[in-house]
């Protein structure tokens, strides 16, 4: 194990709107990233609580709901189920994933919002909002259309414009017109209670200044939003799904989703730690300081995660900021079109597992994850990728290794004499390869990772050519026994070294290495296969696939 690197450590991910399956985009985006974190958290020996759940309030849901001729409840039933499943298929291991209508969240983000409220940092104000005079009601956001006010985009969003991603203020639009019944709204004046960024202006600050270890984009982004100046932020909205709002006279009135949403994290741990029978022990993961909180989320999100959410925080007192969130860009499909299902368009994880394995599925979305830029997603890539990269450099070897084990040696791993010095290489390879692959899962650089390994296998793989065992087999036997036992110990410490991204081949493999119980619990070291050990199978790892014609991904 690394030393200093065991830690107590929350893992929170982006709470998805339950109101549609999910996009691959989210996976490569952030359940993924954090899946991967979490399991290598976990064989170092950390403590770690990975939570999310169904963000299910807000106008996704209702827009959903009125579109279909149901309760927002009902999309939330039909959607949360497949949601979990997705977790499931695709081994995203969470401690809890739940939804934000469960009692406690209402509960806990009462408390957040009484709390933010007796400590001055909420206060009653009047907003001008748009208006439906045709149906008579107040337009949530997301519910008015029209001209983007920076880029001229004509079908912009109340909220948020599709095409510069720049987030609006519905009044901003430019000619402006009701979703619901196609009106021009008016303006009208509503009390609602406000966020006081202002008064956090100066703490946010000094705390962002001191994450250096943040991505760039990320510290950029928030710093340019602290350069332009907090602005206070309504909470309440004048809507009928959501959390109450706990004060006299707001009857008619919800807390804003994102406001309930980020409290889902505190909310979920809470969860947690009730479900697990001993309902205090959220409190380390959010009160002491030394406990690390990681936000895996998409670079929309950014803004709600280092400034809105720290804020409540430091606003509600004596709760962990944020220690890192390592946003990622967009993963495009199909020439550059953004995954959003808003329009109806991506690639539904769901469907992709039906039709592939799940580390194959996740080896091609951590090898595509957009941690630095945009990425595309091509179905007939993850085809390739699979044959000619996880097959041809990773699964052949551990196959052609144990085989030759099996065939040769009745399955047992041959004692041998003295190490060969490029036996002796190879070896130190794999021993210094945590190091490298675990400082890059540690620092959230999934891809890199990933080619660490894979930059291991290929050093195998010509060792193996050069010291051709199948060869030396019939002539020298101790030099094929010396060979195989050497690459058989590598073969191990790719098992461990590449769990995180790919947890089910590796446990298949470690259970074929003859070893018991999951590969999480080995732990994070290197650990030679020793001469005696008896091995089991070899299953084959992955299946070849049929390469997809190009056009098929368009
Ligand atoms: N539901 C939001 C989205 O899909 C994300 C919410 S993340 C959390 O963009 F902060 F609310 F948790
Ligand atoms: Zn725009």
């Amino acid at each position: 194990m690394l030393p200093g690197l065991s830690q107590r450590i929350l893992v929170c991910v982006a709470w998805p709107y339950a109101n549609y399956f999910l996009h691959v985009g989210q996976a490569a985006g952030a359940y993924l990233p954090a899946d991967i974190f979490a399991r290598y958290q976990r064989l170092v020996g950390s403590e770690v609580v990975m939570v999310s759940g169904s963000d299910s309030h807000g106008t996704p849901i209702t827009v959903s709901a009125d579109r279909d001729g149901v309760t927002p409840r009902d999309i939330v039933d039909r959607y949360h189920p497949k949601i979990v499943e997705t977790w499931e298929r695709l081994g995203i291991g969470f401690d809890l994933y739940t939804t934000t209508l469960t009692e406690n969240h209402y509960q806990t983000t009462q408390e957040v919002f009484l709390r933010l409220l007796e400590n001055g940092y909420l206060y009653e104000g009047t907003q001008e909002q748009l208006y439906d005079p045709e149906a008579d009601r107040f337009l949530p956001d997301r519910y008015v259309e029209g001209t983007c006010p920076h880029c001229g985009y004509g079908e912009a969003r109340g909220d948020q414009c599709d095409n510069c991603g720049k987030t609006l203020d519905a009044t901003e639009l430019k000619d402006p017109r009701s979703r619901l019944t196609g009106a021009i709204p008016v303006v009208r004046e509503s009390t609602h209670y406000f966020l006081k960024l202002t008064a956090l202006q100066g703490d946010l600050e000094s705390w962002v200044r001191k994450q250096a270890h943040w991505r760039r984009n990320v510290l950029n982004f928030t710093l340019g939003w602290l350069t332009e100046g907090l602005k206070d932020r309504a909470i309440t909205r004048d809507i009928a799904w959501g959390v109450p709002v706990p004060v006299d006279g707001y009857e008619n009135k919800r807390i804003y989703v994102w406001f309930d949403a980020v409290i889902g994290y505190l909310s979920a741990t809470r969860e947690w730690a009730q479900k697990a029978g001993n309902p205090e022990a959220w409190r380390p993961f959010w009160e002491d300081p030394e406990t690390r909180a990681y936000y895996f989320i998409g670079k929309d999100n950014i803004p709600f995660h280092t400034i809105i959410w720290p804020g409540m925080l430091l606003g509600y007192g004596g709760l962990n900021l944020p220690y890192d969130v390592p946003a990622n860009q967009y993963v495009n499909f199909s020439a550059g079109q953004k995954q959003s299902k808003s329009k109806g368009t991506g690639t539904w994880v769901l469907d992709l597992l039906d039709r592939y394995d799940p580390d194959v599925v996740r080896f091609y979305l951590t090898s595509i994850m957009p941690e630095t830029s945009d990425s595309e997603f091509r179905e007939e890539e993850m085809v390739r990728a699979n044959n000619e990269v996880l097959i041809a450099t990773w699964g052949n070897l551990a196959n052609r290794v144990l085989s030759m084990v099996h065939r040769n040696f009745e399955g047992v791993i041959p004692d041998h004499g003295p190490a060969a010095p490029e036996s002796e290489a190879i070896l130190q390879e794999a021993a210094a390869a945590f190091e490298r692959v675990g400082s890059h899962y540690n620092a959230c650089n999934f891809r890199d990772a990933l080619n660490e390994c894979l930059r291991l296998a290929q050093l195998a793989n010509r060792y193996l050519d050069v010291r051709a065992p199948w060869k030396a087999v019939k002539q020298d036997r101790a030099h094929a026994a010396e060979t195989l036992t050497t690459a058989v110990s590598v073969i191990g410490a790719l098992r461990t070294l590449l769990h995180p991204v790919l947890p089910f081949s590796t446990q298949v493999l470690h259970e074929d290495l003859g070893q018991d119980g999951g590969v999480a619990a080995a732990g994070w070291e290197y650990a030679p296969i020793v001469p005696g050990t008896v091995l089991r199978g070899p299953r084959p790892l992955y299946a070849k696939l049929d390469p997809l014609e190009a056009v098929l991904a368009e």
